[in-house]
């Protein structure tokens, strides 16, 4: 029986654990673009294609990294997201599918956003093989 233990210590020992596998090298890598893939699938897929050229609810995710905001010609964007002056850059889409009305308020995109950090980091890893 564990009943003598007082909450808060257990409290601590799983924050002090979370932060120590937080911390683990393997969370600063780079991401996985396999698990990537399948996050994506989970996710992004029922709006999204990275086919090129094929849009779905949204644009297609081909080549997004490095490309201009709101510029696939054939599909309707917001206006804030087609009057938006930024390039893709990996930390632009980790702030933007973590909270996209973070990065461009009134964009239509209705998602809730990827909490974790990590399978942010994977999708991206993903996203940046698709060229
Ligand atoms: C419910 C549908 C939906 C889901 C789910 C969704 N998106 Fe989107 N996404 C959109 C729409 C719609 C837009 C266009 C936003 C605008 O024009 O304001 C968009 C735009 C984008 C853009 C900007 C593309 C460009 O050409 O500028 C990126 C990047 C993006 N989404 C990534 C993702 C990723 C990664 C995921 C999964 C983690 C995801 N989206 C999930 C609907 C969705």
């Amino acid at each position: 029986m564990r009943s003598r233990q007082p909450v808060g210590s257990d409290l601590f020992i799983s924050l002090a654990l979370s932060l120590l596998l937080g911390t683990s090298p393997a969370s600063h890598a780079a991401g996985d673009p396999k698990r990537g893939a399948a996050t994506f699938a989970q996710e992004c897929a029922l709006c999204h294609s990275v086919q090129e050229g094929r849009n779905k609810l949204g644009p297609s995710l081909f080549g997004v990294v490095g490309r201009k905001a709101g510029s696939i010609a054939d599909y309707i964007y917001s206006a804030p997201m087609k009057q938006s002056n930024f390039v893709w850059s990996p930390d632009k889409i980790d702030t933007y599918i973590a909270d996209p009305q973070q990065v461009v308020p009134g964009d239509k995109m209705k998602y809730h956003g990827l909490a974790d950090e990590k399978d942010r980091a994977d999708v991206i890893a993903y996203l940046s093989t698709l060229h």
